[in-house]
């Protein structure tokens, strides 16, 4: 593992996004798998991770794309995906995203909520709509991840969508459920499925789509089970003629690192600073759910201790890990976050003036390639207008 960091942190410097092809494959194979006795369209969130080159890998194996709005609809096509095999999202769709997504045949449509359907779709024939039930279950996972609540904002009640399907049972062609993300126990997702179906049922829908969410392993949880997944939500797909999925963390997360490098080694009077080249910019996960990811240091220290790795920015938010017990690094050593695949780069910001950092794929023959620049200074002020 050493080895090739060193390696990318020579040839193209630091920091930067590093993503493995061979576990990106597997994992994807691995969701793949799950359902793969039913009529099954795996399709990949780009909200987790959208970059074209990774997208075209996965959809060689045979993945979609959930997308969000046009940004994700352009590197959906960019990595050459089908509009047939695209699920567009959203809880806040507007009349010009609604003509950009018709007119490019984007096959698939989660209605948000009875107000979107009555502001876009009622007058509409023929068209895959898929309302997103809100089926008020907690999934036990970090409050802003979590979804599948009443008090959330997404998806509409059981009554809303039968309103709706007593109303334009001709135009509705599926249901859709996302409760959350990073869940990791069976349950929820199982009480979810339940009730929706026997909403399906009343109304003889045959389509649903069963959102991502599936959970992995940071640090202490455990990854979701998902042979108990197969076996338990089975018996009730089954019954269904289309299975759409739409993951997200699990098949992205593993496969990417963040490269990075200490800059400073700081001691104050209770703490010891790792410094490090990125932070709340580069992954904001630690920052904004205070998300535990593991970091490995690549030191010749043998000298323990706990330290705070934090980042370069203006703000005490600006961490990757706290109280980490590990091996104290010294100036210019490198280390890798992990499991920074997935929300890492697609959250990735310009606070401070900085920019993103470039991504590298470390392709199955053990080759680099360079799949995305470094953003540079320039393009970061290139819209900005001064007379
Ligand atoms: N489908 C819908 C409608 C979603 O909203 C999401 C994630 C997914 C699928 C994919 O979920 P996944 O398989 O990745 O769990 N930024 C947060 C995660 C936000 C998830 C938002 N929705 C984080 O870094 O943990």
């Amino acid at each position: 593992m050493k080895e090739i960091f060193n390696e990318i942190a020579q040839n193209f410097g630091t920091p930067v996004y590093v993503y493995f092809e061979d576990i990106l494959i597997k994992r994807a194979n691995i969701v793949k798998k799950v359902f793969e006795k039913l009529n099954y369209l795996p399709t990949l969130a780009l909200k987790a991770n959208n970059n074209p080159y990774l997208l075209r890998i996965l959809k060689n194996i045979g993945f979609g794309a959930d997308i969000l709005g046009e940004g994700e609809f352009y590197a959906a096509k960019m990595a050459g995906i089908d509009s047939e095999y695209i699920v567009w999202n959203g809880n806040g769709k507007t009349h010009k995203q609604k003509e950009f997504m018709l007119n490019n045949k984007v096959k698939y449509i989660n209605v948000d909520s009875v107000e979107e359907f009555e502001y876009l779709w009622k007058e509409e024939e023929n068209l895959n709509l898929f309302l997103r039930v809100n089926p008020d279950i907690d999934a036990k996972t970090h409050p802003y991840i979590s979804t599948g609540l009443k008090k959330h904002k997404f998806g509409m009640t059981f009554d809303q969508a039968s309103f709706l399907l007593e109303k334009y049972r001709e135009k509705i062609s599926g249901l859709h459920i996302h409760i959350g993300s990073q869940i990791t126990d069976i349950s929820p997702f199982k009480e979810a499925l339940e009730k929706t179906y026997k909403l399906a049922k009343k109304y003889d829908i045959t389509k649903i789509n069963i959102g991502g969410g599936w959970g992995i392993r940071y640090k202490d949880e455990k990854e979701l089970d998902l042979n108990r997944l197969k076996n338990e939500l089975t018996p009730i797909l089954e019954k269904f003629d289309l299975v759409i999925s739409e993951i997200g963390r699990f098949i992205f997360a593993p496969a990417g690192f963040l490269l990075t490098k200490v800059l400073m080694v700081k001691k104050s009077e209770q703490k010891t600073f790792v410094v490090t080249e990125s932070g709340m910019n580069h992954l904001i996960r630690p920052a904004l759910y205070g998300a535990s990811h593991e970091i490995e240091i690549f030191t010749d220290n043998s000298t323990r201790g706990k330290v705070d790795v934090v980042g370069p920015l203006c703000e005490t938010g600006d961490f990757l890990a706290r109280d980490l017990e590990i091996a104290v690094p010294k100036m210019g050593d490198l280390l890798i976050v992990k499991n920074a695949g997935a929300y890492g780069f697609s959250m990735a910001n310009n606070y401070n003036g900085t920019v993103k950092p470039p991504e590298v794929l470390v392709k199955k023959d053990g080759s680099l390639k360079l799949i995305r620049k470094a953003q540079t200074v320039e393009e970061l002020f290139n819209t900005c207008i001064l007379d």
